[in-house]
């Protein structure tokens, strides 16, 4: 039995866990201390070492993205965190920077210092305004602490943090999107190569990482790189923030190793809600196909997942009990990734605007069993032909659903309805 492997959620349940003396009464802080006594190339040594890999949902591993830093450049070099977490589902790095803050902000020093960065900017989602001013507090406290800015510590070490606020646009969490919109121009992905670790912001190699990935950081470095490869799978290493919602007794961010089951996530949690089953759920927010309880024992690591034909992704574990339509769901989502399209390419712009079109109409029970096959045609048609990420992910649910639900959307014909509409359904008796 897995069990729980509370690190950067220990303290979530303090009232002063977000300030910087909550933080240093239980160690905070200590890790930069044994950082500065190592070299810079010690700690991207140590965080290959651990095996970490990008907490934002791709997995890419964090210590191979730093070694891709050219040894020379003549632009300065930057550390950039993604805290743009708008991935439907996903909410795991809002509430750690709500209460625990500082634990970023160390981890953004340790990590600037062993990349030769002497510029870091965090890059919030411009929604979540109170997560903006924790942030901005915290950065402020770093700095009167001695934390920022000149001579770090006595280190010799300078560094300073901008908090810079998003406005609103799911694709500036794509990280060249990103850059662009932190440049000031309108947020579209760049193309790829060169990789931000060559050329990212204003031209300069560049770090992106995700909020989780970063904040993981000081453990590695205080508890040494085996400590965090002990936990997870051979090729999953460490712990991850797993997050709960929808149709489950507990909801919540349950702190656990790589590879931990959903079956055992929800005996944590309480269950389905009381009197339910599980129909399906996303391994890793919306852009990972669904699965259903045949996939309640699949370990929740990158291989696991994948194998079984989704992602890891985010970790953002959407419960949908019998109650729920599939089909709204998907359209729900399919609406979403049809607003959030920037328009760029055309398979996306057009595809996810006729996912919209068709789903509509599917839901309301007004088509065919043929309309599926031009689904999956029009699937064909983005994924992989997208210049990024979103228009791939958009697929996801709906090709997923089709192959795992297609008789509830043959049922959504038949009636004429949706057959989870209590006014218009037969069955609901
Ligand atoms: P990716 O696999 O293209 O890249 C992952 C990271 O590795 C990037 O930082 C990239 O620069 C780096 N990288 C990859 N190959 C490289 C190379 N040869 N040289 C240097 N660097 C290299 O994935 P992408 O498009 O960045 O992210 C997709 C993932 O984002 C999805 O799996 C999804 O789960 C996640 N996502 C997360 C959201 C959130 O709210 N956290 C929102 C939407 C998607
Ligand atoms: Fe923009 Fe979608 Fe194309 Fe990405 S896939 S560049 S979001 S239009």
């Amino acid at each position: 039995m897995t069990t729980l492997t509370p690190i950067l959620t220990k303290n979530w349940d303090r009232a002063d866990s977000f300030t910087r003396a909550g933080y240093e009464r239980d160690g905070g802080y200590e890790a930069l201390r044994a950082a500065f006594r190592m070299e810079p190339d010690e700690i991207v040594q140590a965080v290959k070492d651990s095996g970490l890999r990008g907490r934002g949902g791709a997995g890419f591993p964090t210590g191979m993205k730093w070694g891709f830093l050219p040894p020379t450049s003549p632009n300065p070099r930057y550390l950039v965190v993604n805290a743009d977490e708008s991935e439907p589902g996903t909410c795991k790095d809002i509430p750690l920077m709500m209460a625990n803050p500082h634990v970023l902000v160390e981890g953004v020093i340790i990590s600037s210092y062993a990349i030769k960065s002497n510029l870091a900017f965090i890059y919030v989602r411009g929604e979540v305004l109170h997560v903006i001013r924790r942030l901005h507090q915290a950065v402020a406290e770093a700095y009167e602490a001695g934390y920022l800015g000149k001579d770090i510590l006595g280190s010799g070490y300078d560094l300073d943090v901008v908090v810079h606020s998003g406005a609103g646009a799911y694709i500036c969490g794509e990280e060249t999107a990103l850059l662009d919109s932190l440049e000031g121009f309108r947020g579209q992905p760049r193309l790829k190569p060169p990789f931000p670790a060559v050329a990212g912001l204003y031209g300069g190699p560049t770090v992106i990482n995700n909020v989780e990935s970063i904040s993981s950081v000081p453990s590695i470095i205080a508890n040494g790189p085996e400590w965090f490869a002990s936990m997870g799978t051979e090729k999953s290493q460490g712990f991850g923030i797993f997050s709960l919602s929808g149709h489950v007794t507990r909801p919540g961010q349950y702190e656990a190793p790589l590879g931990i089951t959903l079956r055992e996530l929800l005996d944590m949690a309480g269950g389905v809600r009381e009197g339910h089953r599980l129909k399906f759920w996303t391994p890793g927010g919306s852009s990972t196909p669904i699965f259903t309880d045949e996939h309640l024992d699949v370990p929740l690591d990158f291989e696991s997942v994948g194998a079984a034909g989704s992602m890891l992704g985010t970790r953002a574990l959407q419960i949908f009990d019998e109650t729920t339509c599939v089909v709204r769901a998907v359209l729900r989502w399919s609406e979403f990734y049809a607003h959030e399209s920037c328009g760029k390419c055309t398979p996306c712009r057009e595809g996810t605007y006729w996912y919209k079109q068709m789903l509509k109409r599917l839901e309301a029970g007004q088509g065919s069993e043929e309309d599926l096959e031009t689904l999956l045609d029009l699937s064909d048609n983005i994924l992989g032909r997208s210049f990024c990420a979103l228009g791939d992910g958009a697929t996801s649910p709906v090709v997923s659903s089709i192959k795992l639900f297609r008789d509830e959307y043959l049922r959504h014909f038949e009636l004429g309805a949706c057959p989870f509409d209590p006014a218009k359904s037969t069955l609901w008796g």
